[in-house]
């Protein structure tokens, strides 16, 4: 990871405050509510530049003000996507197709997030170089933790954030198990994510428990890799089975 990268990114309260020339306990205030990415170096908060330009209110323009030539952030989606990335076959290339469309996305400027579902924290690893982040997914899932506070920026790709992964999110599924309305797991956090992201990529573990179904139940649309292999295309199938719970519960589109 490139610490200039970072150090763009990133900004103390003052020159957030100072960009949207707002007071500096505003800033604050946004950070506390989780109104805007932001990480915590000791006592003190970093605030994600990009996430000031999607604040309600309308920051981008000031935004884009502050860096006179460089050029505009592409226009969002007319709605925000989310994207799954599924086969309950391993090693088919899920993470891969996950990262490089997350990073091909965010080169065209759009803002995208990758949602780390596996424990083995491929994605995560991936792009942050690190697969024992912490906070996690795991928190965010079982502790109520804002995403907000969880989420990492991707090293050497601007416009791409990960919602990290590690072993702990193994817990979840075994936490969850049992629990009524388990489908729904990922649901809110994804909701909130599109108030503040364009793209959602969620990158799935090679079954199908808890973790999956809550994954394709949050999303929109999937993405199914296969090699040109008997077992990997028998996944697809029984991914496209109808989940008694899935289709029974499950409102979106695809599901079931
Ligand atoms: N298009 C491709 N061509 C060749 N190799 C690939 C391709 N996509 C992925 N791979 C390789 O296949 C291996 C498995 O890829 P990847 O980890 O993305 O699969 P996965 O489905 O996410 O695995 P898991 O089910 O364990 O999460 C990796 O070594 C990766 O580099
Ligand atoms: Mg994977």
């Amino acid at each position: 990871m490139s610490g200039v990268a970072i150090a763009d990114e990133w900004l103390t309260v003052e020159q957030a405050a100072t960009l949207l020339q707002v007071n500096p306990a505003t800033i604050y205030r946004w950070c506390k509510s989780g109104e805007i990415a932001h990480t915590r170096v000791g006592r003190t908060y970093r605030v994600h530049r990009a996430s000031l330009e999607r604040r309600p209110g309308g920051a981008g323009g000031a935004l884009a003000n502050a860096r006179p030539g460089e050029p505009a952030p592409a226009s969002a989606l007319a709605r925000p996507r989310v994207i799954a990335v599924t086969n309950q076959k391993g090693g088919v290339g899920k993470t891969t197709t996950a990262v490089n469309l997350g990073a091909a996305l965010a080169e065209r400027g759009l803002r995208v997030v990758l949602i780390d579902m596996d424990p083995q924290a491929n994605a995560t690893a991936t792009l942050t170089g690190r697969e024992d982040l912490m906070p996690s997914l795991t928190d965010v899932l079982l502790h109520h933790v804002e995403p907000s506070r969880v989420i990492v920026p991707a090293a050497r790709v601007p416009n791409l954030w990960v919602l990290p992964a590690n072993i702990g999110l193994t817990d979840v599924e075994l936490h969850l198990m049992a629990k009524l309305g388990r489908e729904f797991l990922l649901r809110p956090v994804v909701a909130q994510l599109t108030r503040a992201y364009d793209v959602v990529i969620i990158d799935c573990p090679p079954s199908i428990g808890v973790l999956t179904i809550s994954g394709l139940v949050a999303a929109d649309e999937f993405i199914v890799p296969v090699r040109p292999h008997l077992y990997s295309a028998m996944g697809i199938k029984k991914l496209f089975a109808p989940s008694p719970s899935c289709a029974r519960r499950a409102t979106t589109r695809r599901c079931g």
